[in-house]
């Protein structure tokens, strides 16, 4: 080094001012009282950010981070605010943020045990807390890996659609277990809802099914699985020449947050042999909660489900798992046959690059677990119900609003409702838009039964009836067009 050259800060240095940066941060964040979105287009972003600098140059070090992490959150999605009412993405937990850390500083890359072992082990007692809570793990300790009757098998992802495109490669294996080798037959047909997350069309074409290969599964109004119907689009599948493996329903379903009924499907499913598969990614929380946990009645029925916990967990994106009631079905995903014999010779699982997509992956469970380290699983399941009974809450002011309708009563953290007075798709849409680019909220829209309404998912439980008040203000000032540069309302 040049004399002269000043020293490059040291790890903990570094990450001192990191963290009191994003302390802060998040803090004000959570007053409610900074824009939850500034909305800045990309250049100019790109140039207040001074990449290229940065790029080119380096140099940057714990006495300058500033000029690069103060524009980076300001022009950041504020999570942390109370206002921030829009995807399904969890507000971090302080200990899902320290996995992260662990994580970022062991770098265990766990493809293969030794890669990773504290991350491996954590990962399979974090597998087997899930499948207890499925109905899928008759162990005394979470800590038992081995092929014990009742348990079923499961790996962590990254992310619910990765997790569900292994669902579809099990339940494909279950019924070809060549068409790993030889390819997947060209007639074959998921049964799903219309109003299914687009992560399952998009496993069949990449599984080469092709996307048509969902046949919509018949609905009512608020596009809930018909559990009755069911047969008639079995029959038209088979009479179009297809044959049908697999049904996957929603637990709870993206746009509305409404279950389907898993106890009908499955009876479907028993009657068809047919594989059953429960997307769970939002949904599947609520099996740790006493009150609501009836909405996934019969999930024990099905073959698989995905469950994400960087959506209702507290845990930061990502960490999703697939759970499998026959712990051969994970191994037979990825090879056509003998993962059960494999299982019991080689012990894999510990080896998890042998059971998912991915072959690098970051040690996912890490993050959950801190956060139910500090918590306890009780306490998370107590987060879970106060969100979905906020939730209720929230419906129940704004269904008594003269001026606002919601077309059903939420199941769930999600919840839909339209401003009357504007009535069409596209004007529900347009004030969507203009309370996003106010920044005072963050809210998302959703299409039931063609009808266009405004979203929320109450994922912040810093998000308070103040807070949805203040929101149906803002709603009817920006319909009215009255809109100025008016100061951020507080919330929470
Ligand atoms: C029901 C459902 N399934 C799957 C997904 C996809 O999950 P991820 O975003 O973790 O890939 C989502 C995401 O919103 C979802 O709501």
């Amino acid at each position: 080094m040049k004399p002269g050259t000043p020293t490059p800060s040291t790890f903990f240095e570094l990450a001192n001012r990191v963290v009191a940066t994003l302390d802060q941060y998040r803090q004000h964040s959570q007053t409610g009282e900074e824009k939850v979105l500034r909305h800045t287009a990309v250049g100019p972003l790109t140039q207040t950010l001074d990449l290229e600098k940065w790029i080119r140059t380096g140099g940057l070090d714990h006495t300058n981070l500033e000029d690069f992490l103060a524009p980076y959150l300001a022009a950041s999605q504020h999570v942390h605010s109370p206002a921030f009412i829009g995807h399904q993405v969890a507000i971090p937990h302080r200990g899902a943020i320290m996995g992260d850390l662990i994580h970022g500083v062991t770098n265990n890359a766990m493809a293969v045990y030794e890669m990773g072992p504290s991350a491996t082990v954590v990962e399979r007692v974090i597998i087997n807390w899930m499948l207890e809570k499925a109905g899928w793990f008759s162990s005394d300790q979470l800590s038992d890996f081995s092929a014990h009757p009742g348990n079923g098998a499961g790996v962590l992802t990254h992310g619910g659609s990765l997790a569900n495109l292994t669902a579809v490669l099990a339940a494909r294996a279950a019924a070809f277990p060549h068409a790993w080798q030889d390819g997947t037959p060209d007639n074959l047909v998921i049964i799903a809802p219309a109003a299914t997350h687009y992560s399952i069309a998009r496993a069949a074409a990449i599984a080469g099914m092709g996307q048509n290969a969902v046949y919509p599964a018949p609905v009512n109004a608020l596009d809930q699985l018909r559990a009755g119907q069911l047969e008639s689009v079995y029959r038209r599948a088979c009479d179009d020449g297809k044959t049908v493996f697999m049904v996957s329903l929603n637990a709870c379903a993206t746009a509305t947050g409404l279950y389907d009924p898993i106890d009908e499907v499955a009876d479907f499913c028993a009657a068809h042999n047919l594989w059953l598969h429960v997307d769970g990614a939002h949904g599947a929380s609520a099996l740790l909660s006493d009150k609501y946990r009836h909405h996934l009645n019969g999930v024990s029925r099905a073959n698989s489900l995905t469950w994400d916990a960087h959506k209702m967990l507290r845990t930061s994106a990502l960490c999703a798992a697939i759970l499998f009631k026959d712990p051969a079905a994970l191994g037979q995903a990825f090879s056509q046959e003998g993962s059960y014999i494999f299982y019991e010779e080689n012990h894999p699982g510990f080896d998890v690059g042998r059971t998912t997509i991915e072959c690098t992956k970051a040690a996912l469970g890490a993050k959950l677990f801190m956060v139910l380290a500090i918590e306890g699983e009780k306490a998370l399941g107590q987060f879970v119900e106060k969100q979905y009974d906020d939730t209720r809450t929230f419906y129940e002011l704004i269904s008594a609003q003269s001026d606002f309708e919601c077309p059903y009563q939420p199941q769930s953290n999600i919840l839909c409702f339209r401003y009357l007075p504007l009535g069409d798709n596209q004007a529900q849409m347009n004030l969507r838009q203009e309370i996003v680019r106010r920044g005072n909220f963050y809210i998302t829209t959703a299409i039931i039964n063609q009808t266009r309404y405004l979203r929320l998912a109450v994922m912040n439980p810093l998000t308070s009836t103040a807070t949805i008040i203040a929101l149906l203000d803002e709603i009817r000032t920006c319909a009215k067009g009255k809109i100025s540069d008016c100061t951020a309302p507080k919330s929470g």
